[in-house]
């Protein structure tokens, strides 16, 4: 389970020793991934300007062809359609699920977000079956939020 308040503090000090949001963006993904061996695959995807797709920003685990993702499709483009979170306990049930690995069973995805503007999203896979629980939606949340103010700072 990640530290959720020790990445978040990691990331206010790289704040305020003046880190830009691509620094801050591949700190999360490094500690995300390293934090818990459920999670299997961990990426951030930003939104483009014209909001119509998603682009892969960095990630840690097997290589994937979904680097460009359009908002509607599959699970990360869902997310950004609803402007919700998906907590995907088995894949093959989702409609439109864009398969990354075929050892994936369960996904998560936690938007990048504050006030109206959507700025993107972490997504990670598991190789376990309905891995993700509310705490780790509540956990990631947390760091998605910090990196938000650090976008929103830098789209000024
Ligand atoms: N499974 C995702 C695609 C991204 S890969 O998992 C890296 C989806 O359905 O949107």
């Amino acid at each position: 389970m990640i530290d959720a308040r020790y990445v978040v503090t990691e990331l206010q000090e790289m704040r305020e020793d003046g880190h830009l949001s691509d620094a801050l963006l591949r700190y999360a993904v490094r500690s995300l991934y390293k934090s818990d061996e459920r999670y299997s695959w961990v990426g951030v995807y930003l939104l483009s300007d014209d909001r119509l797709e998603l682009w892969l920003h960095n990630y840690v685990g097997a290589p994937t062809e979904h680097a460009r993702i359009p908002v509607g499709e599959g699970v990360c483009g869902t997310a950004v359609a609803h402007g919700a979170n998906q907590n995907v306990p088995d894949v093959t049930e989702f409609p439109g699920y864009l398969a990354c690995s075929p050892s994936v069973k369960s996904e998560l995805v936690v938007l990048i977000r504050a006030g109206g503007e959507i700025y993107g999203q972490f997504d990670i896979d598991s190789n376990v079956a309905d891995a993700f629980t509310d705490l780790d939606e509540a956990a990631i949340q947390m760091i998605a939020d910090k990196l938000a103010e650090q976008l929103t700072r830098e789209r000024r």
